[in-house]
């Protein structure tokens, strides 16, 4: 795997060391799209340089178990590092009588840790930073899975309290989400009533050409050495994305013919046809939508952030949308625009946030669209 020491040192330095004129003790935001590395970073360059810079890190992926609520996704988490700090978990016993005999055993099970449960979140993580005596720092990924349910906004807001907490009387608790939507990052932290209000949104850089040049250096078993600056503008057009090179190498990997002469042209039509394969299945799903479905989903991907799904502008430009796609012209009513998009969340095209909010499920939808003209005059 290639690594990015250099990129994870500064952001953990960043995330521990907050100056006072910065906001960055709310939490700090990650954005990038899907498919691109964040979790890779997160788990085996984020989280080693926290540690070394002497954070405890509780790691949580909310699409681990995406039927799960997101809240107990959280929970878990919280409670397995306390399993694994006993001094903590004996602190919490005593602090419920328990004498802390038996702690682990039959007296203080983990189950009393939770929302609304004998033992909150902001005194579970209190236990953990008094006994550790260290910052801790939660990795959220996946968070904006969090807002899709009304538990997982309340896991969100006892995440800021234990923050608050920890922050003004011990040492610290840092919150670090990240997601693979810009759009919907920002609704948890764009409104007054969210938890992370203000938090620093940042987009995470994608693998450039550090990466290309070690992928090149590695796929050391085709016949000819790939050449990184053909490869280079090849990953930018392919979104960055690490699964494109790679399985496009294995594409000439099996080719028992090939040879040396001509590899590097083999290896960009192999590019250019797993590009244009990943863009032909999701069109394949685009163009199975009913009339009314592919407006809303139109309209929905061109107004982005400012989308109202029932207001009259926002109703006329599906009837615009739908004469264009099948040429009636009939005018569209709340429920079809409401079934419509409870299809397009069925199908994860369209993502919904529990307060009604709505976002293109995947960003690299809206430019698909968008270069096959759908959005023109929405
Ligand atoms: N630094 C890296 N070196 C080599 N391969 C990588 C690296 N980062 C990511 N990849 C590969 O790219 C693919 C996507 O990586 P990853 O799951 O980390 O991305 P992600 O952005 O978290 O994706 P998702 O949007 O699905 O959560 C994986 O197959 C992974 O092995
Ligand atoms: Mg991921």
């Amino acid at each position: 795997m290639f690594h990015r020491p250099e990129l994870a040192r500064k952001l953990a330095q960043q995330i521990l060391h907050v100056s006072p004129t910065s906001a960055s003790s709310s939490g700090v935001f990650l954005a990038a799209p899907r498919r691109t590395g964040k979790t890779t970073f997160m788990r085996h360059d984020l989280t080693p340089a926290l540690r070394e810079q002497g954070a405890m890190v509780i790691y949580v992926d909310l699409w681990e178990d995406p039927k799960a609520d997101p809240s107990e996704v959280i929970v878990a988490a919280i409670r397995g590092a306390l399993s694994n700090h006993e001094p903590a978990l004996l602190r919490l016993a005593k602090g419920l009588g328990l004498g802390g005999a038996k702690v682990g055993g039959v007296e203080f099970s983990l189950d009393r840790i939770g929302l609304g449960k004998d033992v909150s979140l902001v005194q579970a993580l209190s236990a953990l930073s008094e006994t550790s005596q260290t910052i801790i720092v939660l990795i959220i990924d996946e968070a904006q899975h969090a807002i899709t349910t009304p538990a997982g906004n309340d896991a969100m807001f006892a995440l800021k309290s234990a923050r608050d907490e920890l922050n003004s009387n011990q040492f610290g608790l840092r919150v670090v989400c990240t997601g693979s939507n810009r759009d919907k990052l920002a609704m948890l932290k764009n409104s007054k009533d969210q938890a992370f209000f203000g938090a620093p949104l940042i987009n995470f850089p994608p693998l450039g050409e550090a990466y290309v040049k070690w992928f090149c250096d590695h796929t050391d078993d085709l016949p000819a050495r790939l050449d990184p600056a053909i490869v280079a503008p090849l990953f930018l057009r392919s979104g960055n994305r690490p699964e494109i090179l790679g399985a496009a190498a294995d594409e000439l990997r099996f080719d028992f013919t090939l040879e040396a002469e001509g590899l590097n042209e083999r290896f960009v039509a192999a590019v250019e046809s797993q590009i244009s394969a990943a863009n032909d299945d999701t069109m394949r799903v685009v163009h199975s939508l009913t009339p009314i479905q592919f407006a809303v989903l139109c309209v929905l991907a061109a107004a982005g952030e400012k989308y109202a799904p029932f207001e009259s502008a926002t109703l006329e430009k599906y009837r615009t949308a739908v004469r264009r796609v099948s040429g009636d012209d009939i005018a569209i009513e709340f429920p079809a625009v409401q079934q419509a998009l409870a299809a397009l969340q069925e199908k994860s095209l369209v993502w919904k946030a529990s307060r009604g909010v709505y976002a293109i499920e995947d960003v690299a939808l809206v430019e698909l669209l968008r270069g096959h003209g759908y959005l023109e005059q929405l």
